[in-house]
């Protein structure tokens, strides 16, 4: 096995096995993840007969919101992980929308003829592909001329607490183990331009990149570590490194953290993203 392919089936393997808590939460990952699905559905210039692609699309989005909007066009929802997938099958089954369809497979190769759609998707799915910039050009290859493609990254850890405080709190308890160069990692994709810079590389025109903000909205911090440790593989890996007592004192330490961000009785913990779309 490539290591390419030995990436991609861990990252598979992974994906299954937190599907379930991604299916639990999904209403709430839905409403913290919009603003950048909003944008990439902005970016992307819609005509309601297109033929649209949402790669590593896991519990449905922002391809299902794309189906809704086009009543005489087609949707293709593909994910390297069946359990995800089984998921965005399921909430476009609860939605009414009967014009997608789903396909189990990883980004590069896609099982599509070139110039197959008018527009692409993919949302925080790119800083986990083996490679990508091969990624982006099998995008392109699929994605017919003058078709726009448009994507959502992870911005600056910095600007992410959501993601770092329990991690630090972690780190500050156990040895992680020290992270691989451009290993797959929500902060990836993060640096400014990054990403614009490879769309250009790759051909696109017309490239923009812009800023998603907004929070993560829980009831409770024990809500938001509930929900972090079924959701978050880096998480739950480097708990599993914890004894109990160490365990107890990073739950402490996130919780007073993360009760920081209250506001009126609720959590809201600041994200920061860039939304990337360029034309073929
Ligand atoms: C953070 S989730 C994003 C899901 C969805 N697009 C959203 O924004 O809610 C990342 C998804 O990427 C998928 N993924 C990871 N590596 C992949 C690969 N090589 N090919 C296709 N999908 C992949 C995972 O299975 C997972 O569903």
């Amino acid at each position: 096995m490539s290591n390419a392919d030995a990436i991609q089936e861990q990252q598979r393997q992974t994906w299954d096995r937190f599907s379930g808590g991604w299916t639990k939460w999904d209403e709430l990952v839905m409403t913290w993840l919009q603003p950048a699905g909003d944008e990439i559905i902005r970016s992307l210039r819609l005509s309601d007969d297109g033929e649209h692609l949402d790669v590593a699309a896991g519990t449905g989005e922002p391809g299902l919101s794309v189906a809704a909007r086009l009543p005489r066009g087609r949707v293709v929802l593909t994910d390297v992980s069946a359990g995800m997938l089984a998921s965005a099958g399921a909430n476009a089954t609860a939605r009414g929308l009967t014009n997608v369809e789903l396909r189990e497979c990883g980004v590069d190769p896609l099982p599509f003829e070139d110039a197959s759609f008018d527009t692409i998707s993919c949302r925080f799915g790119l800083m986990f592909f083996p490679d990508i910039p091969g990624a982006v050009a099998e995008l392109i290859r699929v994605l017919r001329p003058g078709g726009r493609l448009s994507t959502a990254v992870w911005a600056e850890s910095v600007d992410n607490p959501w993601a770092t405080i329990p991690m630090a709190a972690i780190g500050a308890e156990v040895d992680l183990p020290a992270p691989v160069p451009d290993a797959p990692g929500l902060f990836r994709c993060a640096a400014p331009d990054a990403i614009a810079n490879l769309f250009r590389g790759a051909g696109l025109r017309d490239v923009v990149e812009t800023d998603v903000r907004g929070t993560l909205v829980t009831p409770s911090a024990e809500d938001y570590w509930s929900f972090m440790t079924e959701i978050a593989a880096p998480v739950v890996g480097g708990l599993g490194l914890a004894d109990d007592e160490s365990r107890a004192r990073i739950t402490a330490t996130i919780l007073e953290q993360i009760r920081s961000f209250e506001v009126d009785g609720r959590q809201s913990i600041p994200f920061h993203a860039r939304c990337i779309s360029g034309s073929r």
